[in-house]
């Protein structure tokens, strides 16, 4: 009995100090005016977080505590219904029909929040590359850098070329994909003969841009980077 207190005493002890020095913090915010289902997928090979979908009722907020040098991406599902077993469907960022996404990275279209931390710097930005569903924003919490907030706060929504629009059962537009997503073409996906610096902002990304200016909306579009902080990152 003393033993197995003393034990976990040292256990939450170093808990606290190496979560302390290593631990990276993000802080998602529900502002949106319904439920949104939150995706978390992490990349590079990395295991995925145990808390890698679930829901988020408004006003709600739901702390994220990374795994050292952590890469990935959070986005927000919409308009899901899950059964009691988790299996269900989203109207956009689906993680083929399950709650939790453990590995499944959403399906467009999407607003995604991209993170790369602790390498030693933290990069970052809201991406368009697969689209549109509901704002976002990330902003820093501590840390020293530039650590600009990126934003896509426009209702791309509205905004969205027919060609690119998606709608619900209802016929409501639900997201708007990116034009790389809609078309496949080599300008837009930044493919072979449009790699690096061949590859431009197209008439599509340009729209993307003009309403969104500090979000990431190709390729090579610039993101942003801090050192050290933590994340808020607010869904509407
Ligand atoms: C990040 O958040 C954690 C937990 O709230 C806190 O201990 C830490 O000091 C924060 N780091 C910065 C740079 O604000
Ligand atoms: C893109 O915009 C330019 C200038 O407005 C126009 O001339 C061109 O036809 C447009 N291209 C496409 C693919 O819409």
């Amino acid at each position: 009995m003393a033993l197995s207190f003393l034990h976990l005493t040292i256990v939450f002890i170093s808990l606290f100090f190496l979560g302390g020095a290593n631990a990276k913090y993000f802080n998602l915010v529900n502002k949106c005016k319904k439920t949104i289902w939150p995706g978390i997928y992490s990349g590079a090979g990395l295991s995925q977080p145990y808390d890698s979908g679930f829901a988020l009722a408004p006003g709600q907020t739901y702390l994220y505590e990374s795994q050292y040098q952590w890469t990935g991406r959070i986005w927000a599902r919409t308009g899901c219904r899950f059964d009691a077993t988790g299996k269900g469907k989203c109207a956009t960022g689906d993680c083929n029909g399950l709650l939790k996404c453990d590995g499944y990275e959403g399906t467009p279209p999407m607003t995604v929040a991209l993170f790369s931390v602790d390498t030693p710097d933290d990069t970052y930005s809201v991406d368009l590359q697969h689209g549109f569903n509901v704002p976002v924003s990330v902003t820093t919490q501590g840390g020293t850098g530039q650590c600009q907030p990126s934003a896509c706060i426009a209702n791309l929504r509205r905004k969205c070329p027919t060609g690119q629009r998606v709608l619900n059962r209802k016929g409501r537009p639900v997201g708007c994909k990116s034009a790389c997503d809609a078309f496949g073409d080599a300008a837009n996906c930044c493919t072979d003969p449009f790699t690096a610096w061949k590859c431009n902002p197209t008439n599509y990304t340009k729209l993307f841009k003009a309403a969104c200016p500090t979000a990431v909306t190709f390729l090579y579009d610039k993101d942003f980077t801090c050192k050290g902080s933590n994340f808020t990152v607010t869904f509407c």
